[in-house]
């Protein structure tokens, strides 16, 4: 079904992009200049990338538990992992940015919601390996679809990324609270599942009881849906809220106290 509400706003992104020669928020040019224009490959995104192609042509079939928007129309599905990483893991752009950002901004305590076959927490491990040794990381990945996570654990193994990795299996909605008591503090977190309107307000109020003021919060699909789009707005009129970017893919989100509230966005393709 086509997404018409995805699409206008793709539209309206383009058009409306911030232009970089004119950025005048050198927190905003560093940030646009070192983790996101940068398109170099290196060891760790060509292990990943290995790794994505071989999951492409798995075709072992699993069950996923639908935890997350859409759970209304089908309870469970049954996929081939080969469709799961072809339709639902992290571009290997996108994936990169979040690297990039991690080892710039040395963030090392970060929670992600949504693992399923684990390609952006290999990329986000490989980054906290760059900067850390394994126990002066946390980095804690959450997937409510056992058989997927699963899998993910045979991924972390093979590219020797696990010691980095703690899984919980698990709705969101029961894990995270349990598991931010553990945090003294999150630098970063990803919410990469369950996007709805009020889980996405709900996740967003429980990591910023945790966040400081270097933090960043980042939301995936933040036009995949009106009520997505509408969390998005909400979320940036927040006011911890300082910056945003928004890469119509994903949404940024800041909270240092330092600039002034403003909302950038920029193109990634
Ligand atoms: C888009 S996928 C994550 C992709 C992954 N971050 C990557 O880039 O490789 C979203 C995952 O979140 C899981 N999920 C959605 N809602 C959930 C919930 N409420 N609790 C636990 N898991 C959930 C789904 O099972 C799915 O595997």
């Amino acid at each position: 079904m086509i997404n018409i509400h995805f699409i206008k706003h793709f539209i309206k992104h383009y058009w409306s992009a911030t232009r970089i020669d004119v950025l005048h928020s050198p927190f905003i040019f560093d940030l646009y200049n070192i983790c996101i224009k940068p398109k170099k490959t290196n060891a760790d995104f060509i292990a990943i990338e290995n790794l994505r192609v071989q999951l492409k042509n798995d075709n072992r079939i699993i069950t996923q538990k639908d935890l997350g928007a859409g759970s209304n129309i089908s309870n469970t599905k049954q996929k081939t992992i080969k469709q799961f990483a072809t339709q639902h893991a992290k571009s290997k752009r996108l994936a990169q940015i979040i690297y990039r950002l991690i080892e710039h901004y040395r963030f090392k305590n970060i929670i992600e919601l949504g693992t399923s076959l684990g390609m952006s927490a290999c990329y986000e491990a490989a980054a906290l390996k760059k900067n850390f040794t394994s126990p002066e990381i946390q980095f804690t990945t959450i997937e409510g679809a056992e058989e997927i996570a699963q899998v993910a654990s045979e991924n972390f193994k093979q590219l020797n990324l696990e010691k980095y990795i703690t899984q919980h299996t698990g709705n969101f909605d029961d894990v995270l609270p349990e598991i931010l008591k553990n945090y003294q503090q999150i630098d970063m977190a990803f919410v990469d599942g369950n996007h709805r309107y009020e889980p996405t307000i709900k996740y967003f109020h429980q990591f910023i009881s945790k966040t400081h003021n270097e933090s960043m919060l980042i939301f995936d699909d933040i036009y995949w849906s009106e009520e997505m789009t509408k969390a998005w707005e909400e979320i940036k009129q927040h006011p911890q809220v300082k910056v945003t970017v928004d890469l119509f893919f994903i949404g940024l989100v800041f909270f240092r106290k330092e600039q002034v509230k403003e909302h950038f966005i920029l193109r990634v393709f």
